[in-house]
């Protein structure tokens, strides 16, 4: 077990250009989410922009991960790989996660997207996962422990009748892509190690319409779909403690306040 990062002034500034990279980034990715288009050109698209700006793709050759985003559809939770076969079509909903190098440093962020209409189903499944990870960075301040976030991630989701997925976490990020701690999104009230000013890590919750379990891919070795095959939904911020609670360094529309 590592010790979680406290980042210095310089490695706060480098991780904040990186993760207002990467919110650029899915940004841009956003207006390629239509019918018809298959998620490889989309994965193009958002590597071509994040090299434009003098940064990679952080997960392109991750543990033999092959491209530059993961694209999860509908039942998929998380690590849908990119490809010329998966074609966007009406009804979709999806996830487009990027994780940006840039000077050395990481940001990571994801977001859902629709394609054309959706059902009611899969809109307030994403509502309540957007909400989720409102909670998530609310807990967010130095001297709260960790197992907050998780705590009222589950209270809210197991209310309106979804599971919250266990076998994947949020994680310390910025000098390293996966760094201590491990932050779930499911957790026991007031455990976990107390936050401080200057860690830095992403809160990722995965809800799902049914059973919490993931299955992964047998032949791609990561893509994680829901056993029952039903709706999973995601969105992901990278957070920084300040000294009087938070700070979303892949927020780049003003949407939280800088606490
Ligand atoms: N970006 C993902 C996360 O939020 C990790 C993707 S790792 C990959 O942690 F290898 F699947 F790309
Ligand atoms: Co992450
Ligand atoms: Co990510």
């Amino acid at each position: 077990m590592g010790q979680i990062i406290i980042k210095t002034p310089e490695q706060i500034e480098g991780i904040r250009s990186s993760a207002h990279l990467a919110a650029q980034a899915l940004e841009y990715a956003g207006q390629f989410v239509k019918e018809g288009v298959n998620t490889e050109y989309i994965d193009d698209k958002i590597d071509e922009f994040i090299r434009s700006h003098g940064a990679i793709a952080a997960t392109k050759g991750y543990n033999g991960y092959p491209k530059s985003s993961c694209i999860s559809l509908n039942e998929v939770i998380c690590h849908g790989i990119p490809s010329k076969q998966t074609i966007l079509k009406p009804g979709d909903i999806l996830n487009i996660d990027v994780t940006t190098i840039l000077g050395g440093f990481y940001g990571d962020t994801s977001r859902m997207f629709t394609v054309g209409e959706v059902s009611a189903e899969a809109e307030k499944l994403i509502e309540t996962t957007l909400h989720c990870l409102d909670l998530g960075i609310e807990q967010v301040k130095p001297g709260n422990r960790f197992g907050n976030i998780g705590f009222v991630i589950q209270r809210y989701a197991k209310a309106l009748g979804y599971s919250v997925v266990y076998e994947f976490c949020g994680h310390g990020v910025g000098v390293d892509f996966h760094e201590e701690p491990q932050v779930d999104h499911a957790s026991r009230r007031n455990t976990g190690p107390e936050m401080k000013p200057g860690m830095i890590f992403t809160i990722e919750p995965m809800i799902n319409q049914g059973k919490p379990k993931a299955s992964i891919d047998r032949y791609d070795g990561w893509t994680a779909r829901t056993v029952d095959k039903k709706l999973s939904a995601q969105f992901e911020h990278t957070v920084l403690v300040t000294p009087n609670g938070c700070e979303v360094l892949t927020d780049i529309h003003d949407e939280y306040p800088v606490t």
